[in-house]
């Protein structure tokens, strides 16, 4: 038997074809670009709708006119650089690498901010290419525009020694990288550093920033040093013929882009079409393809036929005395039976191994089918989800959390109508309802469902049925019939946090007494996570959009989907860094390694927000940098929330300042813990306005025994607080709950 490889040689041709490098292989014998023009600049090839010279190019818009340097290979198309044009519709060109040197003095050096255009129609490839930040006190922004809507993003790299830095890791450690928008035709960077590395000067005095092809830059260590040296990198754009689509093209004949035998496309995210050969064509089809010539392969068809070309395709017929064989392979067999028997034998050998094939691949799928549904229960199971699903159904009656149908909700929130949606999450839409008992409710919906998203949210189901706390959003129940999973919140009338601090009307209500208690249960629910179990639990992502304010402005604590328990037996567990940037602990961004005093960070970032009423990222800017320039300065002052600044507050805005800076300390084990944050908060609390507070009895040989709940008063509480065995908080739990948690944690 004969083996032809047909299959794999037009694989081939397609992935040559795909491939950026320059159309003119002598392979494809056709003309890319106009007769009588240039058709290369140096080894350059230059592709029409591109041209050098008047006639050469498309005249449209004068995108495609190339300029040829005669001092290089280089194109230009003035004034930028243009090499390995794709009949695709791509090139290659080179992006500005912008800078920001500092001397060991702390004064900075030299500085570059660029910024980077080619004009509407040609787009940064969005997966192509990388916005890379290279530093060890660095982060960095890239702005622009992307279809007509702005963007920004941007990372932060950073490292105590040089050799943390790894070659090739672009993790966060002195290298980081994040995607651009897909559509954006402008990119500005802008540069900064943390301490104008003056704690790095000595291996690694400058920060770079650039967006550059992914696949042409790889990270080495020294790269924090000798990138002084590179003025520019490649970056991919995608060109297309500017700015209709394909239908819009069509209706005029005469600046119809695509020529003879081609078919237009419209480009995903450029403002304008492609063209490409139909099928059985090749060249270039802005000039128009030519058929193939399949028969030029001599193996085209096989043994025993003859190739015929036709337009656009071929046909294979037998010789004399064969005949094709009727398995629908077009392959020729011998017209006799003697003859036969082996080629029988083979197709029934090749026959009977595809077939195996076939079967052992279906087999093989169901095997995953169900391997997936079992590892999806099991998961469920160990997730507690059977005991949830059980605990839910016994208390239901109980009046705690219950299990709502599906129809229920859909009633409540109008068929989750767009004009109920009350707020996006960091895992879905929250929809504001209200059941058959008139109750209003908040009802978040999962946004789609995938492992970790269910781990999520029964995560979030685990922690608020075991938490029974004033200042933790109530769970009334959930919805485990839908595939995407429901949540169904108490409603908490007057908004977030974050609303209240940053719209002026409502902030100038927000009395410092407010702030400061509100800060003080705050601080209290995160002590009480952080010891309730041995395995602490981290909120994760405590920011002011994440605590919801109800009318007489008590603090509620919300969006524990990402939240953690930390096993017993490593204090530090490595995760996916989850979180919002302004809030989110530097030493987790740089170690991915989560411990209670990432919650700490963010409660401390919070505390700065309710102290100065600004945002945590503005124009750039972190909060948190600035507030640490105005202690080092001597004036906070000029940081505080004119509305709360008056002289009697001042000593106390004072003493919350210092354990705001005490809780963003770069180094983990410098932050105080939660626990005394909240005492010392309580205290001022009480100092602020005289109020009752609730204790619960901590048994501190186990650390988890919750007994009794009582009203104290302030005296009473700073006792205990310097026994050890109380804890002002705020919280009633059962113990088999507990453990159930502390189990599933495994
Ligand atoms: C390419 O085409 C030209 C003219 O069309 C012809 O002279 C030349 O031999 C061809 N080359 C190959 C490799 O087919
Ligand atoms: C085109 O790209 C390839 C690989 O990306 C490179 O090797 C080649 O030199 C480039 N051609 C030109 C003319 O720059
Ligand atoms: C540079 O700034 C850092 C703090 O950012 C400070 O500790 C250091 O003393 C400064 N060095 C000089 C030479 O000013
Ligand atoms: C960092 O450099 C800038 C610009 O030179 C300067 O204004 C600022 O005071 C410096 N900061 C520190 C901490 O030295
Ligand atoms: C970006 O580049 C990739 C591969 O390099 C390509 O598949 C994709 O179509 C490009 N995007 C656009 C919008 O052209
Ligand atoms: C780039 O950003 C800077 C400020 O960040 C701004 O001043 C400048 O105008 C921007 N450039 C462009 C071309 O948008
Ligand atoms: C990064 O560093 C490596 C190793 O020194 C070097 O070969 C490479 O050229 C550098 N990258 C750039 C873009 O300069
Ligand atoms: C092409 O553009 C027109 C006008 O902008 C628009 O109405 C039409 O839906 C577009 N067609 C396609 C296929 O996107
Ligand atoms: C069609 O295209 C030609 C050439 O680009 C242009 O002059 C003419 O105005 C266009 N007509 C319409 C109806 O858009
Ligand atoms: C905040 O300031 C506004 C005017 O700036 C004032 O009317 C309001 O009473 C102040 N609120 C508090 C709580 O001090
Ligand atoms: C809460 O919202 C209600 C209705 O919007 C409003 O009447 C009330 O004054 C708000 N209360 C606070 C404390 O903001």
């Amino acid at each position: 038997m004969e083996f032809i490889p047909v299959a794999p040689l037009s694989f081939l041709v397609v992935l040559s074809t795909v491939l950026l490098s320059s159309s003119s292989s002598p392979a494809n014998n056709f003309t890319i670009a106009k007769p009588g023009c240039p058709d290369h600049c140096g080894d350059v090839s230059i592709p029409f709708p591109f041209g050098i010279g008047e006639g050469c190019y498309l005249d449209q818009n004068s995108n495609f006119r190339l300029d040829c340097k005669s001092s290089g290979p280089n194109l230009q198309r003035s004034p930028f650089e243009v090499t390995n044009i794709s009949l695709e519709g791509q090139f290659r060109t080179s992006n500005y690498v912008g800078y920001d040197c500092y001397d060991k003095h702390n004064r900075s050096l030299k500085f570059n901010s660029p910024w980077f255009s080619l004009g509407v129609p040609y787009i940064f490839n969005s997966t192509a290419n990388k916005f890379t930040v290279i530093g060890c006190d660095s982060y960095a922004f890239v702005k622009g525009t992307s279809d007509s809507r702005e963007y920004s993003t941007g990372c932060t790299a950073m490292c105590n020694y040089k050799d943390d830095v790894e070659d090739g890791a672009c993790s966060g450690i002195g290298c980081c990288q994040t995607s651009i928008p897909s559509g954006a035709w402008l990119i500005n960077v802008s540069l900064s550093s943390y301490y104008n590395h003056s704690f790095v000067w000595s291996f690694n005095p400058c920060t770079f920033a650039f967006v550059v092809e992914d696949d042409a830059f790889q990270f080495f260590a020294d790269n924090i040093t000798n990138l002084e040296r590179v003025e520019a990198l490649p970056v991919i754009v995608d060109w297309v013929i500017a700015y209709e689509n394909c239908s819009e093209a069509k209706i005029n004949k005469s600046s119809y882009a695509c020529g003879l035998n081609s078919e237009c496309y419209d480009a995903k995210g450029a403002l304008g079409y492609r063209c490409r050969c139909n099928q059985g064509y090749e060249g270039n089809p802005y000039l128009g393809c030519q058929d193939i010539d399949e028969c030029g392969n001599p193996y085209q068809c096989g043994k025993y036929s003859v190739c015929t070309n036709k337009e656009g395709s071929f046909e294979c017929n037998c010789i004399k005395g064969y005949y094709k064989d009727n398995d629908g392979d077009g392959r020729c067999v011998a017209d006799s039976k003697k003859n036969n028997w082996p080629i029988i034998l083979g197709v029934g050998l090749s026959g009977g191994a595809v077939s195996l094939l076939i079967f052992s691949f279906c087999f093989y799928s169901e095997w995953i089918k169900r391997k997936e549904k079992k590892t999806r229960e099991e998961f469920f199971k160990n997730n507690g989800g059977i005991i949830l699903q059980q605990k839910l159904s016994t208390t239901a009656q109980g009046g705690g959390t219950r299990i709502f149908t599906h129809e229920e909700l859909q009633k409540a929130t109008n068929d989750f109508d767009k004009s109920q949606i009350i707020g996006r999450g960091g895992f879905g839409t929250v929809f504001k309802g209200e059941l058959m008992d008139k109750k209003v409710v908040a009802i978040k919906k999962s946004r789609g469902v995938n492992e970790r998203q269910v781990d999520q949210f029964i995560n979030e189901v685990m922690l608020l049925t075991h938490i029974n706390s004033r200042y933790v959003v109530k769970l009334l129940g959930c919805c485990l019939e839908t595939e995407v999973p429901l949540l169904v919140y108490e409603y908490i009338d007057n908004g977030t946090l974050f609303e209240h601090l940053h719209n002026r009307l409502k902030s100038s209500k927000l009395s410092w007494s407010i702030r400061l208690r509100i800060a003080s249960e705050i601080a209290g629910v995160l002590s009480y996570l952080h010891s309730i179990a041995s395995p602490p639990i981290i909120h994760r992502d405590i920011k002011s959009a994440n605590i919801l304010l109800d009318k007489n402005y008590a603090a509620k604590v919300s969006d524990f989907g990402t939240s953690r328990l930390i096993l017993a037996d490593d204090d530090q567990v490595a995760t996916m860094v989850q979180g919002t940037l302004g809030y989110l602990d530097p030493e987790y961004m740089q170690t991915g390694l989560l411990t209670e005093k990432s919650d700490v960070y963010s409660f401390g970032i919070v505390l700065i927000e309710l102290l100065t009423g600004k945002k945590v990222l503005e124009a750039e800017k972190f909060l948190s940098n600035q507030f640490l320039a105005s202690l080092k300065e001597n004036n906070l002052a000029r940081m505080l929330d004119n509305n709360i600044s008056c002289p009697e507050n001042i000593e106390q805005l004072n003493e919350v300042a210092m354990i705001a800076k005490r809780c963003i300390s770069v180094r983990g084990e410098d932050r105080p813990c939660m626990r005394d944050v909240e005492r010392e908060l309580v205290l001022l609390a009480a100092k602020a306005k005289e109020i009752s507070i609730e204790v619960f009895e901590i048994d501190s040989s186990k650390n988890k025994a919750l007994l009794g709940m009582h009203s104290i008063e302030y005296g009473i509480c700073e006792d205990s607080a310097s026994t050890g065995q109380y804890s002002a908080s705020h919280f009633t739990t059962q113990q088999p709950l507990l453990d159930t948690i502390i189990s599933s944690g495994r």
